[in-house]
């Protein structure tokens, strides 16, 4: 079992001096490769970030009957569209990536019928999927959950409808979204979700042919179109990722150029940082975070974009456990991330959770230990805590991070980290 192991001095962080590049957004690329689905032909992503979901991803569509060309070393994926595709998205790769449910909307609105396997659990909570299915059958379809799959069929074609989102939920808004481009008539989408994932995505669908206004906006009009063509799209960057390396400089202290960084997409988090007391620079080409004392502590709410990203609650925790002052951290989007407490607490975080509410009180530095990676976030965020920790730390299960975070240890080197990737023959070595 791989893990990352970090080595920090007794009475300082570890400092990060330099800069990093960041590259495609997870989250956006893949649905970029779902929407690929809708039109028969070569279409090919840019900017692909080199992360093993993406493979994944590339499985799937493979399973599904595409002809996939991968090139991570030139960050890119091309995707061959047969006429006839496969309908069916197997359990064995579902399972292992949640966003495989976004081939959901494609296939019914390209095939008239689709099975896709149901997830099953992950480490962040029993994830809904109920808004999906209420869209699509609004959309005409019949959608049944038969032997753990969500099975979808179109009597002919799906038809415009008035969606209203109970949640603006990422995946149900992409998923209605995509299955309303080659539908017959209007749909209006009420309540959608605003992430800029969203926007990239209806970027695309825009190029391929579809029809969609509102853009960035809660209410998302698609006027169906008979059939889409094939495109080539860059991906954005990826924001959390952007947002982990402004918490790791929050965290450690530093100097820190985020090249590609988006601030725009990051608003409320970096003025967060800012009021604590960091240093930030915004320009065209990213952001520059720096960092000389201790940051005040500060509260966090998580909800949808653009509010403060539930996927930046962990590193706000981790933050907070070294700050100076309380924190009051409020998970409203995914409860269970609070699982990552109690691994910061293993670090020496004096951390306190009730329901969906977490105190936090700081301490000039943590203390290392030997922790687990329960999903991508909390486990890199267990990583920045290391760099505020006295003596070793180790984080195990670290394909987690790996799934989100290309190159992350690489990067930490670079920057000045004493940090490793060590073999463990399993847990009881911990
Ligand atoms: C996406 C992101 C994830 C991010 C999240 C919120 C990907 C691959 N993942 O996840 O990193 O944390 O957005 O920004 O893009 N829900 C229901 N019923 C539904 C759909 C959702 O109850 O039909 C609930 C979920 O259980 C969850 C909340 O709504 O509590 C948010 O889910 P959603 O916005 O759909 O997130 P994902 O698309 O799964």
């Amino acid at each position: 079992m791989e893990a990352f192991r970090l080595s920090s001095p007794s009475d300082h962080r570890q400092t990060l001096h330099g800069s990093v590049r960041v590259g495609g957004a997870k989250n956006s690329a893949l649905k970029l490769m779902a929407a690929a689905l809708l039109a028969p032909g070569r279409t090919t992503i840019t900017n692909l970030p080199n992360i093993l979901d993406v493979d994944v991803m590339a499985r799937l569509l493979e399973e599904l009957g595409c002809t996939v060309e991968m090139d991570h070393g030139e960050e890119r994926v091309s995707i061959d569209v047969p006429d006839d595709l496969s309908h069916h998205a197997p359990y064995r790769l579902v399972r292992r990536l949640r966003a495989s449910i976004s081939v959901l909307g494609p296939l019914v609105a390209r095939c008239g019928k689709a099975e896709v396997s149901l997830p099953g659990g992950d480490n962040i909570g029993s994830r809904g999927l109920d808004m999906h299915i209420r869209g699509l059958r609004d959309l005409g379809a019949e959608v049944d959950i038969e032997h753990g799959y969500v099975v979808a069929t179109v009597p002919t074609r799906l038809r415009g409808a008035e969606l209203v989102l109970q949640f603006p939920s990422v995946g149900a808004t992409e998923n209605l979204l995509m299955a309303a481009t080659l539908a017959e008539g209007t749909t209006v989408i009420e309540n959608a979700a605003l992430e800029p994932e969203i926007v990239d995505l209806c970027g695309m669908l825009v190029a391929m042919g579809a029809d969609i206004d509102g853009v960035g906006s809660s209410t998302l009009v698609v006027r169906g179109v008979e059939s889409m063509r094939p495109v080539t799209h860059a991906t954005i960057t990826d924001r959390i990722v952007s947002g982990t390396w402004a918490f790791a400089v929050a965290i450690a202290g530093g100097d820190l150029t985020v090249e590609g960084g988006v601030a725009g997409h990051l608003d409320i988090v970096l003025d967060k940082l800012a009021g604590a007391g960091a240093r930030l620079d915004v320009s065209d080409q990213g952001f520059r975070v720096r960092v000389d004392r201790r940051l005040d502590a500060f509260d966090v709410v998580t909800l949808p974009y653009p509010g403060f990203p539930t996927d930046l609650q962990p590193f706000a925790m981790a933050l907070a456990a070294v700050s100076d002052g309380t924190a009051m951290i409020t998970e409203n989007v995914f409860e269970a991330r609070f699982m990552f407490a109690q691994e910061l607490a293993r670090l020496g975080a004096d951390v306190r959770t009730d329901g969906h509410h977490a105190v936090v009180r700081g301490k000039p530095m943590l203390s290392g230990a030997d922790v687990v990676a329960h999903d991508i976030r909390a486990g890199a965020a267990l990583v920045l805590a290391g760099l505020a920790a006295e003596g070793r730390t180790t984080v195990a299960d670290s394909f987690h991070i790996d799934r989100g975070y290309p190159g992350f240890v690489e990067s930490l080197r670079s920057l000045g980290v004493d940090i490793q990737r060590v073999q463990l023959p399993d847990m009881d070595d911990l």
